[in-house]
């Protein structure tokens, strides 16, 4: 039976080229899909039926991470990879002398990092019931406390340093029960994460090459140990 694999935020970026590169190693793979404008995850999904299901998914909605869960769960009764990958970063606030936008600030908790606590919540008990079982969130070096260097974004800073804090307290829950968690710096990456790709053009590399160094990782990084923060090369990065 092939290894079975969620990932959020599928349609384009980082996502969409994690679901790219989960198909070709074999995986079928539930893909979580936002605003379904970008077409090429839907292409991927006519081209393979049966390994690709988009499913429709706002992170930020109890109902809808509820409704993923049951498109899944009337298929399979485990899962074997989480990717919870979906986010925003998109903020009109400045630094603490400038105004803040509260409203940007609570969307970014309420996607960043909240949405993960959701769709892990709706699916553990299938991750629990895979034998081999993997989490891996998408967060950010922005979310190091130590590394930290920035005077503004205080919303995504803290949503991501928030989303590694839960990420640690579920290690810590399920690590007996073999659950691999994995926090993931993907990278700086030419995509639309500030919603114009003008502000990401000088980005070293595309979100294909983060998303393949990340699936590398889920295969090699399998011994369940303290050291679960790491960028996409599997450098360890400071909490
Ligand atoms: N790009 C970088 O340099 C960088 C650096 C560090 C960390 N990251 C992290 O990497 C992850 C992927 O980002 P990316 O660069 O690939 O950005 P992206 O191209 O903007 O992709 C983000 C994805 O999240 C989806 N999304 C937005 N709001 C959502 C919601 N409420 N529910 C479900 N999905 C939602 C978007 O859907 P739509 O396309 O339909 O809007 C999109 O598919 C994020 O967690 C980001 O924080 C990125």
């Amino acid at each position: 039976m092939k290894p079975i694999s969620y990932v959020t935020g599928a349609d384009r970026g980082l996502g969409l080229g994690l679901v790219q590169v989960l198909l070709e190693k074999g995986y079928k793979v539930y893909a979580g899909s936002y605003l379904p404008e970008q077409d090429e995850l839907r292409k991927l999904s006519r081209e393979h039926p049966n390994d690709v299901i988009v499913l429709p998914l706002d992170v930020s909605s109890e109902e809808s991470v509820k409704q993923a869960r049951e498109v899944i769960a009337a298929e399979t009764n485990v899962l074997n990879l989480l990717i919870n990958n979906a986010g925003i970063a998109q903020d009109r606030s400045g630094t603490i002398l400038e105004p803040q936008y509260y409203e940007d600030i609570r969307a970014l908790y309420e996607i960043n990092t909240l949405g993960p606590l959701r769709v892990t919540q709706s699916v553990i008990d299938l991750l629990l019931n895979a034998d081999r079982k993997m989490l891996v969130n998408i967060s950010s070096v922005a979310g190091s406390v130590q590394e930290l260097v920035r005077i503004q974004q205080y919303g995504y800073t803290m949503s991501k340093a928030a989303l590694n804090m839960q990420s640690k307290m579920i290690h810590n829950h399920f690590k007996d029960q073999g659950l691999k968690v994995l926090v993931v710096h993907p990278g700086w990456m030419r995509s639309l994460l500030f919603g114009d790709i003008e502000r990401m053009k000088d980005a070293p590399f595309e979100p294909i090459q983060s998303a393949r160094n990340i699936v590398k990782l889920t295969e090699t990084e399998t011994e369940i140990n303290e050291d679960i923060y790491m960028d996409h090369e599997g450098n360890r990065l400071p909490w």
